[in-house]
């Protein structure tokens, strides 16, 4: 990505570990920060609407990325043309060998329902340049080519099917297009490019009904005056006036997308983080570094916990079909969201956070706790929660659980010795007003610094 203007490569090189490193670092620092740009100052009713278009999204909380390309012919992973320094003629082959079965994008749904994901994010261009739905701009596009029709439109009649919302990822960066990197130099290339790239924007978001999230990505080489992302966002919400946006055209949008880490945005800024279940986001046949179901739970509580949302991306093979691991993982993480949705859907954020055994979401006054390691019989306690409970009971089967609290903690009794679910269980924590945790309580306390009421 660029970071105003310089190469990707150069600001690696700058902020890497070279002892010049440290002296440009302020420089940079700001160079960093200003690499998008501050949201204006917003007046009521555009908040009120960015609520209205965002409510689904927040109460969703969990969807399915996917990334299917010409990479997924190569199956090394979806920045193979770059890594691997591909000339473009080259890469174009595997255009004709792109040969998907019909509908696969079906099984994609399926699974996402499955899995308890309320909404798909799919790639419609990468930064290879193809693009996976009909466009008049180019002959390097799915109906064109070895698919002979539109894969976009494909997955959204899919998505739909299930009742799953619909996001379309697109890559601004484009290593294909011959202005794709000299619309940074070149003024006249700059503006056949952005009218090449905006074209394709209207059409995504004019031939395929409601869509739901536009998730741009890689805005290298250009900025947002370059870009003309102003007038790119404009276009986008006359054509679908209740879409979200993300921040990657390099202006603020309606989320922020920390990438493969769950990193809350500022208060009051909605954001989602996005991860791969191996370690490729495209279809790399060699990737075994597959997360388990609890890693993936547990992301998903983490990220719930803060108010955000998750993205775990697919990465389907040439012929649709997505790999044996993935399944397993998604049907895992499907089983368990079937019993403990409840804590996941529609929670707020949520303060209590300190514990070994286990994490926590909030939907109002109740508290669930999320126990990674079940300790069983009398020996499941968390320290300092400064909220009076009404009631305990095991999520999964909706057993009553005894407990007792004190100033100082709160110890559930009595629990089989055996976990009841898997891989995490949920205790729902009835509270009588907003749980709230207090993380130095115990220790202020037994120094005589709080008066306990
Ligand atoms: C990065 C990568 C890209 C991937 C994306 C997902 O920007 O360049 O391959 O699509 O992250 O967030």
């Amino acid at each position: 990505m660029s970071k105003n203007g310089i190469s990707r490569r150069d600001y690696l090189k700058l902020i890497g570990a070279s002892a010049g490193a440290v002296a440009l670092a302020p420089h940079l620092n700001a160079l960093a920060q200003s690499a998008v740009d501050k949201p204006p100052q917003e007046s009521a009713a555009v908040i009120a609407d960015r609520e209205r278009r965002m409510k689904w999204w927040h109460e969703a909380k969990f969807g399915m990325f996917i990334h299917w390309g010409l990479y997924s012919v190569l199956g090394r992973h979806e920045w193979a043309m770059e890594m691997e320094g591909i000339p473009a003629t080259e890469y174009e082959k595997l255009a004709k060998q792109f040969n998907p079965r019909p509908n696969a994008a079906r099984d994609w749904a399926r699974l996402a329902r499955r899995a308890g994901q309320k909404y798909m994010v799919m790639t419609t261009k990468h930064h290879e340049g193809f693009c996976n739905f009909d466009t008049k701009t180019t002959n390097y596009c799915a109906p064109k080519q070895g698919p002979g029709r539109d894969l976009v439109r494909e997955y959204v009649d899919a998505a739909r099917a299930e009742g799953l919302r619909v996001g379309f990822y697109y890559s601004l960066m484009d290593w294909h297009h011959p202005d794709g990197a000299r619309c940074a130099t070149d003024e006249a290339a700059r503006k056949r490019f952005v009218e090449y790239i905006h074209t394709h924007i209207r059409e995504l978001m004019t031939n395929y009904g409601k869509v739901d999230v536009l998730w741009y990505d890689v805005s290298w080489p250009l900025d947002a005056k370059g870009w003309e992302s102003e007038r790119m966002n404009k276009m986008v919400f006359e054509l679908q006036p209740d879409i979200i946006v993300n921040n990657r055209n390099k202006l603020a949008g309606d989320f922020s997308t920390p990438e493969q880490r769950i990193e809350a945005a500022e208060a009051g800024r909605a954001w989602e983080s996005c991860m791969t279940m191996n370690d490729s986001w495209g279809y790399q046949r060699a990737d075994d570094a597959w997360k388990t179901p609890k890693q993936i739970v547990r992301n998903l509580i983490t990220c719930a916990h803060g108010g955000g949302n998750y993205l775990l991306n697919i990465g389907p093979k040439a012929d649709g079909s997505i790999p044996a691991e993935s399944v397993q993982i998604l049907n895992a993480v499907g089983q368990w969201m079937d019993k403990n949705g409840r804590s996941v859907y529609i929670t707020d954020i949520c303060q209590p956070n300190r514990s070994r055994n286990g994490s926590f979401t909030r939907r109002g006054n109740t508290l669930y706790f999320h126990v990674h390691f079940w300790p069983g019989g009398d020996n499941l306690a968390f320290a300092g929660l400064r909220t009076k409970v009404k009631q305990a009971s095991l999520l999964a089967t909706g057993q009553r659980v005894e407990f007792e609290q004190d100033d100082y903690h709160v110890r559930f009794k009595g629990l089989p010795v055996k976990a009841p679910d898997s891989p995490v269980t949920t205790l729902v924590v009835e509270c009588e007003s907003e749980p709230k945790q207090e993380e130095l309580f115990v220790r202020r306390r037994e120094r005589g610094q709080v008066n306990v009421s």
